[in-house]
């Protein structure tokens, strides 16, 4: 006798043969059929119960959440609904669940209720949809720059460096409480601190993966970013998952290429690999619509929308020219936007971002040569001494889902800059050494892994994701 997956057995045809399965009660009803769901699918296998053979005391025990044992044999399903069935001989419980207690009724909850109970969310169908995409999707990116002779490199997650050049971030220390230790001029002496400096995590992996592309030509990251900035918005965690591909000797137009042919192609895998999920995930979304305003609902659904980036190509414009739309638009000129566009230099708030892609192109757009003033020291500035040579890929409903850039590697140009900005070469000097030691063209980009997932299930929320959200106020898990 074997133990089998749920999965397995909806696909097989191995009737009459004894099996043995386990798995949670999703619902019990009339006292004799079981839908058992043990993770490997978001269907369900209905198991049939013979009173004859299963003591009063046993069924009283099967209720929902319950873990149980069952044997018994496949057959094809009489009911509607479902192929097959499991003619259950034998049934142990293995864990029981107090029906009177268990938060996950089979009924509707909110995702509120289930983000408080993050620690069971996961065995409802949405949620366990959610989770197994996001595991595909992850593969899915292993896959891609695995194929495509990329090097995985695992950059540190404490760091010395600021890459970003903004003060949003947690700081690392192991000074005990009130006691750290001060200069004379009053300021926490962090020469005395673990490193021997100050550290905190780091909010990306992008300038250690430029040492590995100077050296093994592509490299990418894959691993946990921190970000203190204090953003209660849908799209926002301070603890999230960033894929940064670096790629040596590949220019700005190479960039926006392998952004664009990366997330088509780790979108395709999902739509083969995870199809009852994406079904299942398609038809919530559609549910959901249902109860907003029509001017606000989608014409696509999700299916559709995944199927319609895989199809078509990005649009790709210069932030001057996105500036010069947007300064024309109507929720412009009629003062909708909370931050009107009156001047070439402003910086795109999501509202701006949303109004290109979801309004005026209709698709994803790739926004390129930005003012050097909104962006990183690192940028490679351009011919025209104000624009940098940075993208952002922008989705529909996500925003940015993608910044990048090709980076500075002339070193006197990449020092001024960051003497501009007071940024200390001490503390990138080996930054600097790649600039020094056969520099070259070079480029790579940022993808949030979260707004990735996000797309690709359709959830409104980022929080609904990730397993346990990291955000403001909230570490709970
Ligand atoms: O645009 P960002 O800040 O770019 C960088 O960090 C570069 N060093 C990347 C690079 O060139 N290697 O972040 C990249 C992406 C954003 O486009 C967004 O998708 C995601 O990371 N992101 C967040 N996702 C969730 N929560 C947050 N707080 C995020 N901040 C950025
Ligand atoms: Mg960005």
């Amino acid at each position: 006798m074997t133990k089998s997956s749920v999965l397995e057995l909806l696909q097989s045809d191995k009737f009459s043969q004894e099996i043995t399965i386990k798995g949670w009660v999703r619902t019990f009803r009339s006292n004799r059929f079981i839908a058992l769901n043990d993770g490997s699918t978001i269907n369900n296998i209905q198991c049939v119960i013979d009173f004859e053979n299963t003591d009063e005391i046993t069924l009283k025990r099967i209720s929902t959440g319950a873990a149980v044992s069952i044997k018994g044999t496949l057959v094809e399903s009489q009911g509607k609904g479902q192929n097959v069935e499991i003619q259950v001989s034998e049934l142990e419980i293995l864990g029981d669940s107090n029906p009177d207690e268990y938060p996950i009724q089979p009924k509707k909850h909110s995702l509120e209720f289930l983000r408080e109970n993050a620690h069971l969310r996961v065995r409802t169908n949405t949620f366990s949809a959610v989770m197994r995409v996001r595991s595909k999707l992850s593969f899915a990116v292993h896959k891609y720059f695995q194929e495509n002779g990329f090097n995985y490199v695992n950059t540190p997650i404490i760091t010395g460096s600021d890459a970003e050049g903004a003060g949003e971030m947690f700081r690392v220390t192991n000074f005990e409480d009130n006691k750290s230790p001060v200069t004379e001029d009053g300021k926490i002496d962090y020469s005395k601190d673990f490193f021997g400096k100050e550290t905190n995590l780091t909010v990306s992996g992008q300038l250690e993966a430029e040492t590995f592309a100077m050296s093994l030509g592509k490299a990418y990251t894959f691993g946990p970013t921190f970000r203190a900035e204090n953003s209660n918005t849908t799209r926002h965690l301070a603890e999230f998952w960033m894929i940064e591909p670096e790629v040596a000797f590949m220019d700005l137009d190479g960039n926006m290429d392998l952004a664009e042919d990366f997330i088509k192609s780790v979108l395709k895998d999902i739509l083969e690999t995870c199809k009852d999920d994406l079904t299942f995930l398609d038809q919530r979304l559609t549910q959901e619509e249902k109860s907003k305003p029509q001017a606000e609902r989608s014409d696509m659904s999700l299916l559709e929308k995944l199927q319609f980036i895989t199809e078509n190509n990005f649009k790709r414009v210069s932030y001057t020219e996105a500036i010069e739309i947007l300064r024309n638009s109507k929720p412009n000129k009629k003062k909708k936007f909370q931050y009107p566009i009156n001047e070439w230099g402003a910086d795109l708030q999501s509202e701006h971002e949303r109004f290109l892609v979801e309004k005026h192109f209709k698709c994803p757009v790739i926004l390129f040569d930005y003012p050097a003033t909104i962006k990183a020291f690192y940028m490679r500035l351009n011919e025209d001494g104000k624009t940098v040579r940075a993208m952002d890929v922008l989705f529909p409903g996500i925003g940015e889902i993608v910044g990048g850039s090709q980076r500075e590697e002339r070193l006197d140009i990449l020092k001024e800059k960051m003497a501009a900005l007071d940024i200390d070469e001490k503390e990138l000097w080996w930054y600097l050494d790649l600039r020094k030691y056969g520099t070259a063209v070079h480029s790579g980009f940022g993808l949030g892994f979260e707004r990735l997932v996000q797309f690709a299930t359709g959830m409104g929320n980022i929080r609904d994701v990730i397993p346990f959200p990291r955000t403001p106020q909230n570490a709970e898990f």
